[in-house]
């Protein structure tokens, strides 16, 4: 999608920018794969929100915040029912070990090759899901949590990179938003699977919600041992022969000299980078990892998660019942999952800052609503009887609020920081993106309980002001980057009215040279 592959090389060095070859089998495949990939991280997200609002779940493993959910259900202060720390480690436990592990797995991948990443991915998350099936106590919980959280680490660094290598060009950008898509498909099953199991007589329905985690896991395990390694990792592991081999099988025609070449040289230089973590903080690369820094943090501060993670929860804080706050999570994330798909096919004609400028002012709109209307019922006390009319407007809103981000932030949360990125500090861009989205989910899933009983309805102009932030932010700091081919991009600073003063300073370090050379295996290396 950023590849742009049919505009022509602004620069001298006039490279081809598009390859023989198209969608094959083995593309296919590699789809499948990190579609996998993006169904275990969105079920993890969906399915721990469903499952601390059953009773069952709750009064076994945290009797404390089941027996004060119990009195305050007919009264009393319903802003604070939820609150421990113990219920929230739950929760968040998995996002510091995935933040951990992506770090890690970045040189497995990377010495290994992709696949058995994948394949150490999908092991690790088996036995997490095995011992949070079988819980008997927290710490098998939050232990199952750990090793799910690792298992993503694993296939967020190696899915995507594969996906990346192994895309035919033109199709980089649409699988990039089809990751996204298959997230929030993965949220939706999960609280579909949380609807149905909350019903199960005889309070085991939770078990179920979370061993059924191993069935796309188990895809991925299985799915990673038939997959063949990527040309570039070949090259990267020093089987050149192999390699070019590969490329052919996996574009579907012998006509892959020039791209073979691309890889080769992409390669080179690529090697010629002995410290990405050291030359990134380099001045000319300010803008880029001010954006890979910058982009996931405020991602996580539109609350999103807020509503992933505790819509049950927040729901039966409005005073809905246990079976009716499952299927508003159920609504939430239908929404989340189509209002996705505006975002993939309108991306690259409404540009990356019209989605980001008005799903802002969206989210602004619903989240100043979603805090008046709570605000309203339950004032500062917390203690109020909601009518059914009125909580049902809250949901709708809560919806509108949704689909602002899920064509906004969602996707482009993850677009935008790894196609602004040159090809040199790539992994290491990624590596903070990830490492960043991963701390800020576990720092707001950790606050939000907290925070709803201390700040109260507040909490929700908290999460307006910060939209605020970073909507100005996007409008004064982001170039349009809608169709600029991934190698031209260091163009896109050249002329902002800030970034400029950075990467024009006229030394040898604007690595535009570099960028056209490497450009057409530049997404390669993601
Ligand atoms: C975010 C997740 C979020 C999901 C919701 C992703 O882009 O990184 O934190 O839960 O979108 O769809």
């Amino acid at each position: 999608m950023a590849g742009g592959a049919a505009v022509a090389p602004s620069s001298s060095a006039g490279k081809r920018q598009d390859y023989p070859g198209g969608l094959t089998l083995f593309v296919f495949m590699a789809c499948m794969v990190a579609a996998t990939g993006g169904l275990i991280f969105g079920y993890d997200i969906g399915i721990s929100g469903g499952v601390t609002s059953m009773d069952p779940f709750l009064s076994r493993f945290f009797p404390s915040v089941y027996r004060k959910q119990a009195e305050s259900a007919d009264g009393g202060n319903q802003y604070c029912k939820f609150d421990s720390e113990l219920l929230t480690l739950f929760t968040s436990s998995l996002y510091v070990a995935a933040l951990v592990a992506s770090l890690f797995a970045a040189s497995v991948t990377r010495a290994a090759g992709r696949k058995w990443s994948m394949f150490a991915g999908g092991v690790t998350f088996l036995a997490g899901c095995a011992l949070n099936g079988a819980a008997v106590n927290v710490a098998m919980l939050i232990l199952g949590r750990v090793l799910l959280g690792v298992g993503v680490g694993f296939a967020n660094q190696s899915v995507p990179v594969y996906l990346s290598e192994m895309a035919p060009m033109r199709m980089r950008g649409m699988l990039n938003n089809g990751f996204q898509l298959m997230i929030t498909l993965g949220i939706l099953i999960a609280n579909l699977i949380n609807y149905g199991t909350a019903k199960i007589a005889g309070g085991w329905g939770w078990r179920l919600s979370l061993g059924l985690a191993a069935v796309p896991a188990a895809i991925i395990t299985v799915g990673s041992l038939f997959l063949p390694d990527t040309p570039n990792s070949l090259l990267e592991r020093g089987r050149p022969e192999e390699a070019n081999r590969m490329l052919q099988r996996v574009r579907g025609t012998d006509d892959v000299a020039a791209e073979y070449d691309d890889l080769v040289a992409a390669g080179e230089e690529s090697r010629a980078v002995t410290h990405p973590w050291r030359d990134i903080r380099q001045r000319r690369y300010r803008p880029q990892l001010v954006m890979a820094v910058a982009i996931p943090l405020f991602q996580q501060l539109t609350g999103i998660n807020v509503i992933m993670f505790y819509a049950p929860v927040l729901f039966k804080t409005l005073g809905f019942g246990g079976t009716a706050s499952l299927m508003s999570a159920v609504i939430t994330g239908l929404v989340n999952l189509v209002s996705t798909l505006v975002s993939v096919f309108t991306v690259d004609r409404a540009g990356r800052r019209a989605l980001f400028l008005e799903g802002g002012a969206q989210m602004l709109a619903a989240q100043v609503a979603v805090g008046a209307l709570i605000g309203a019922k339950f004032g500062w006390s917390g203690v109020a009887t909601v009518p059914a009319g009125y909580a049902a407007a809250t949901v709708v809103v809560m919806c509108v609020y949704v689909a602002g981000f899920a064509w906004s932030w969602g996707p482009l949360g993850w677009l935008v920081p790894s196609e602004v990125m040159p090809l040199e500090v790539r992994p290491a861009g990624q590596s903070i993106t990830v490492a960043v989205n991963m701390l800020m989910t576990f720092a707001v899933a950790q606050a939000f309980l907290p925070m709803l009983c201390r700040l109260k309805f507040l909490l929700f102009f908290f999460f307006a002001a910060c939209v605020v932030v970073m909507t100005l932010f996007i409008a004064l700091f982001l170039p349009e980057t809608k169709g600029v081919p991934i190698e031209d991009m260091a163009g896109v600073w050249k002329t902002h009215w800030y970034w400029k003063r950075f990467v024009n300073d006229g030394d040898d370090t604007d690595g535009h040279g570099v960028d056209i050379e490497m450009g057409c295996v530049g997404e390669a290396k993601k």
